[in-house]
């Protein structure tokens, strides 16, 4: 099965109204690499007039709520989402994790909640830097996927984002032999659980991801696509890694 490169960018906490012609300006110049999916999770804020701006494209949130409805000031719910124009959400990013005291069973239950509103979840995972550094990152990650993965979806809308921490913002990227490690064995653990379905499941990268290294790391076994943050604000530098994928 061939599985079609995906190219996010999360804008986390960036970005204003004029930041629409930003996204347009990526959306028109995806439109020369229909190879690639490409998606923009801006801030809540924007999804609505972002989606509206650019029909037909994909648009998401960033995160959402387990629940579908109720008292719960300030957050958002995985319906209201798909409500202005979302058809995405990322789930578990580390900032979330780390900054918010997530823990897997709550990214499980953030997973369940944006596919059950019909959304395609991107769920995230990835080690601090002492965990990697000794040694310990795969068993770690694995212990995420087992525990943040719902065990009800349909492949085609539940994607992983394998993110070291320690690569976020950092211009810091492991090797290509180490992403493709964490890879396989993420796959690996997703066949043994759910078997045929994981040939069908993208698993993106995300970590300083840029057009200098996004050929190399794209191309690395069981990379389907990536995750980025800082490179995915501007067109001038968010198109050059979707080209990067289209040419794989
Ligand atoms: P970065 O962020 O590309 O700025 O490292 C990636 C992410 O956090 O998704």
């Amino acid at each position: 099965m061939t599985r079609r490169k995906y190219v996010v960018g999360n804008w986390k906490m960036n970005g204003l109204s004029e930041a629409i012609g930003e996204a347009q300006a990526i959306f028109a110049a995806a439109g020369e690499y229909p190879a690639v999916d490409v998606a923009i999770c801006p801030p809540f804020t924007l999804i609505g007039a972002m989606a509206a701006a650019a029909a037909g494209r994909t648009v998401g949130g960033q995160d959402c709520h387990s629940a579908a409805s109720g008292a719960f000031t300030g957050s958002v719910a995985a319906p209201m989402l798909a409500d202005i124009g979302a058809s995405l959400v990322i789930v578990g990013h580390s900032e979330r994790r780390e900054g918010f005291g997530e823990s897997d069973a709550d990214v499980c239950a953030k997973a369940e909640a944006g596919l059950a509103a019909g959304l395609s979840v991107i769920l995230c995972v990835g080690e601090p830097r002492d965990v990697r550094e000794s040694g310990g990152a795969i068993d770690f990650v694995l212990a995420q996927i087992a525990g943040s993965v719902p065990g009800e979806f349909d492949p085609a809308r539940l994607a992983i984002a394998y993110e070291p921490i320690w690569a976020i913002g950092t211009g810091l990227v492991p090797t290509v032999g180490d992403v493709a490690a964490i890879h396989g064995a993420i796959r690996g653990a997703l066949a043994a659980r759910f078997g045929g379905k994981a040939e069908d499941m993208r698993i993106l990268y995300g970590g300083s991801v840029n057009g200098e290294n996004a050929a190399e790391l794209l191309d690395a076994g069981d990379v389907d696509g990536a995750l980025v943050g800082g490179a995915s604000l501007t067109a001038a530098k968010f198109v050059p890694i979707i080209a990067a994928a289209a040419d794989l």
